[in-house]
């Protein structure tokens, strides 16, 4: 594991962002496997400069995204398709139709996580994940529980991912209570991974992940077994 700690979150974006970068130059028609949450929003303003400044070529590039909340919509604001649509895929150069984001709204769920997966596979797996970390461990939302769990699967949110990220939406009641999310399966398979944690409240739940015991009561602690482990944290 390659564990690097910076002292602010704009010093972070920019490492991320130049890791990224180094991906898409190195393997034009890539696959990037991408994460919502505030963490990420640096990275995607550099990754969106670069690109605008000429630097950057998404045009080969396919992306699929970690998670999405069951039951919103695109057209919604919350939803993570909206989220990366708004905050990366509408600022670089990326085709749209080569973007990938479980369908929450699918009526057969089980299903969207089949499609998902075999999706992944022929796209021949990840070449970089990007995650981020919930304060409880999760990474895209697998959640903590007495397994790892391999495939897409549909989640019950715990309460304190509700709460923690009601901060979005207009009150905690209306934190969809069940996501989509990809399975340790396919993280664990990609090329590289890149995990990004910012903020003091952060600091416990990543020595837990990164340095404490592999237990799927700590979700990210699985990382510890992937052979290619980026971790960039900023306690400010
Ligand atoms: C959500 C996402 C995760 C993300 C986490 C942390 O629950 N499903 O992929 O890592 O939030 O978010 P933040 O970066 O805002 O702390």
């Amino acid at each position: 594991m390659n564990f690097i700690k910076v002292d602010s979150y704009e010093r972070l974006s920019k490492i991320a962002a130049d890791i990224i970068a180094a991906q898409v130059i190195l393997k034009p028609d890539c696959v990037l496997g991408l994460a919502t949450g505030s963490s990420p929003l640096g990275t995607y303003a550099n990754l969106a400069e670069k690109c605008q400044k000429g630097e950057l070529d998404f045009s080969k590039v396919t992306s699929v995204n970690l998670d999405e909340y069951v039951g919103l919509d695109s057209g919604n604001d919350q939803s993570y398709r909206y989220f990366m649509n708004k905050n990366l895929f509408t600022k670089i150069n990326i085709d749209i139709n080569n973007t990938n984001v479980p369908n929450g709204c699918a009526d057969d769920i089980e299903a969207e996580c089949l499609r998902y997966d075999k999706l992944i596979e022929s796209l021949g797996g990840i070449d970089l994940q990007l995650l981020g970390i919930g304060l409880d461990g999760h990474i895209g939302f697998n959640e903590p529980g007495d397994k790892f769990i391999k495939g897409t699967n549909l989640v019950t949110l715990d309460p304190s991912t509700i709460e923690a990220n009601s901060r979005f939406f207009a009150s905690v009641d209306d934190v969809p209570t069940k996501a989509v999310t990809m399975g340790m399966g396919a993280i664990m398979s990609a090329k590289k991974v890149l995990l990004i944690a910012n903020g003091k409240n952060k600091k416990e739940i990543v020595e837990k992940s990164f340095f404490g015991p592999i237990t799927p009561y700590v979700p990210a602690s699985i990382l510890q077994l992937h052979n290619d482990l980026t971790v960039i944290y900023s306690e400010n």
